[in-house]
């Protein structure tokens, strides 16, 4: 009788595509917006080719990786090839540049974990971080945008679940919860293993791009064009993703033994990572394995706090989609 139910919910979940769908296209950035971060990043370009002639400036993260909201700022990293950079030296000469060239609220952050150049451009409104050489963020950009060009259903899944998470307030690293990196990487992981699969693993194909950066090999298979019907056999939509994420990380996921990887499109085992003890600030509460930077678990952030407010959150997401009547609307209730 559970299995009838549970087919009988699962037919009915069909009726929630168009209300989520409208939910999805409702977050969608207008064209205008990425003219105007266009506009400001060639003014970037010109500013930084007349001091640094050799270097280069590059977008990544949410304004680049095709899983940005409306309104968001933008990141830029600026890659110089020099060895003996000062990064310190080279932002607060920036910061001068950029000041004289009337850019406001100009900020250098040279004491952050990633230290960076903060800015207002008056004319297009956007505000924007630059940082020096963090040629990892440009490449995991890259990576995920190429996995949202397959297909449609990865960007759908992914703003849900972005909007969700700030609703909910679980997209807040310095609270202990996972940030929007994490939240696309779990959403790619979960299309990677649906039967039929909705996604590849990019990184186990014949690599088509491989660059190395701080020693790391990052290579896959990036002719993603050839790959635009890989998960048509699948027919599932976006509320029965959704349905289906939420009950992964509130039933399914083994927290105490697994990792989800990207990497490998696979479930591994904390053992094989020995990510079974904390070591340090790092518990390992939840194990997102970084696609390319494979020592660095996503989740490290999660303290044994923050571990139970995600996990109820999950559920009560879970609940939700099983049994609300109208979860397009009650998924994102403010918190
Ligand atoms: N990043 C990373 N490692 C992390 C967190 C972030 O390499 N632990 C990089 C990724 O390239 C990511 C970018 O920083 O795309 C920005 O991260 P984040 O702010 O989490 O994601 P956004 O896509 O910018 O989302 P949001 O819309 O919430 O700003
Ligand atoms: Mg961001």
């Amino acid at each position: 009788r559970m299995v009838k139910r549970y087919m009988a919910c699962r037919n009915d979940i069909h009726r929630h595509d168009a209300p989520f769908f409208a939910v999805y296209k409702s977050l969608i950035p207008a064209e205008e917006e990425l003219e105007k971060q266009k506009q400001l990043m060639s003014k970037l370009d010109n500013l930084v080719a007349k001091e640094w002639p050799n270097a280069k400036l590059y977008l990544y993260g949410s304004c680049a990786n095709s899983f940005g909201f409306p309104k968001s700022d933008i990141d830029v990293c600026l890659a110089i090839e020099d060895d003996d950079v000062n990064k310190s030296e080279m932002l607060l000469k920036l910061a001068d540049i950029l000041e004289s060239n009337d850019l406001q609220n100009v900020q250098a952050l040279t004491r952050a974990r990633v230290p960076i150049v903060k800015l207002m451009d008056p004319v297009t409104g956007i505000s924007c971080d630059i940082c020096i050489n963090n040629l990892l963020a440009v490449v995991n950009t890259k990576l995920l945008r190429d996995y949202s060009q397959i297909d449609g259903r990865l960007r759908q899944l992914a703003f849900i679940v972005k909007h969700w998470a700030k609703s909910r307030r679980v997209n807040e690293t310095y609270q202990g919860t996972l940030s929007s990196y994490a939240y696309v990487l779990m959403c790619i992981h979960y299309l990677q293993q649906r039967s039929p699969p909705i996604l590849p693993c990019l990184q186990e194909m014949e690599p088509t791009y491989s660059v190395r950066v701080d020693n790391i090999r990052c290579a896959y298979f990036d002719n993603v064009e050839r790959l635009s019907t890989f998960g048509s056999s699948n027919r599932e939509t976006i509320a029965e993703l959704v349905w289906g994420f939420f009950n992964y990380w509130a039933y399914g996921h083994d927290y105490a033994n697994t990792v989800v990887s990207v990497r490998t499109g696979s479930i591994l085992g904390k053992r094989e990572k020995d990510w079974t003890r904390r070591v340090g600030n790092d518990r390992h509460l939840i194990c997102i394995e970084d696609p390319f930077e494979t020592s660095h678990d996503l989740g490290r952030v999660v303290d044994k706090f923050s571990i139970r407010v995600l996990r109820e959150e999950f559920e009560r997401a879970a609940k939700v989609m099983h049994q609300d009547p109208n979860p397009s609307a009650k998924l994102f209730e403010p918190y």
